[in-house]
């Protein structure tokens, strides 16, 4: 796979150009941001972390019929995906209270739900990511009723089998942010990026932090929380 010119930038991904125009290559920085890129920083490493354990979710969410964007780990810090148009859309999905869940209705960190949340964001930073519901979406034609209405069914199998994957390395899935691209064929996959810059993950036990809220509320050990994952997920 030949790789080309840059057709993008984002935050914490770059995106090249391939000689096939239904591919392009993801490239993971380490850079980090919160708070729509007001806060920024660095973690070592992170790239490569993240970039093996999206690739990891992929494949197994592949396995489990889950449509994905994935086609080949190229090296450490770099896959080949299939060209999408990303859906506007951030798909949270919430089984314990936490972040802005927490703030926005007052409530502590840590309640666990009877059943998970999903939940939509306008992808605007400019707006700072407003929530919105299925009408919303509709009515700004970021999506049809019956795209999101499968990427609802997407959502909640994503979620039953990262919390399994994830719970057999004593990590609780507190939540996640997920993507989904339409391919240049119209189907709908999921897209992005599935790692601790993306998810809250709580270690079962002692319910320390191992994701990005450690850069977002400057806990320190952000380097080691991204290690201690790929330990648990990618070594074992
Ligand atoms: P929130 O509680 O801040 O809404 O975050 C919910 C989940 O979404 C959490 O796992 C972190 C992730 N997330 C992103 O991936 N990107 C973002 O811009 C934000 C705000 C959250």
């Amino acid at each position: 796979m030949q790789k080309r010119e840059q057709l993008y930038e984002g935050k914490a991904k770059r995106v090249y150009a391939t000689d096939d125009p239904n591919v392009v290559i993801v490239s993971y920085k380490d850079d980090a941001t919160a708070f729509d890129g007001l806060k920024k920083g660095i973690i070592e490493g992170k790239g490569a972390v993240n970039n093996r354990m999206t690739n990891y979710f992929m494949k197994k969410l592949a396995e489990r019929g889950i449509p994905t964007h994935y086609v080949q780990e190229l090296n450490d810090r770099e896959t080949a995906v299939k060209k999408v148009r990303i859906v506007p859309l951030e798909v949270i999905v919430r089984n314990l209270s936490a972040g802005h869940f927490a703030s926005r209705y007052g409530v502590e960190e840590g309640l666990v739900f009877d059943e998970p949340i999903v939940e939509f964001s306008y992808k605007n930073d400019d707006l700072h990511d407003p929530l919105l519901n299925d009408d919303h979406a509709v009515a700004l034609k970021l999506a049809t009723r019956e795209e999101i209405a499968q990427i609802r069914t997407y959502a909640l199998h994503v979620n039953e089998v990262l919390k399994a994957l994830l719970s057999d390395a004593g990590v609780t899935l507190v939540d996640f942010k997920l993507e989904f691209g339409k391919t240049v064929d119209g189907t709908l996959v999921l897209a992005d990026e599935i790692s601790p810059d993306t998810c809250r993950f709580w270690d079962s036990k002692t319910g320390e932090k191992l994701d990005k809220d450690r850069f977002r509320r400057d806990l320190g050990g952000v380097e080691d929380a991204y290690l201690e994952m790929q330990r648990r997920i990618l070594e074992s």
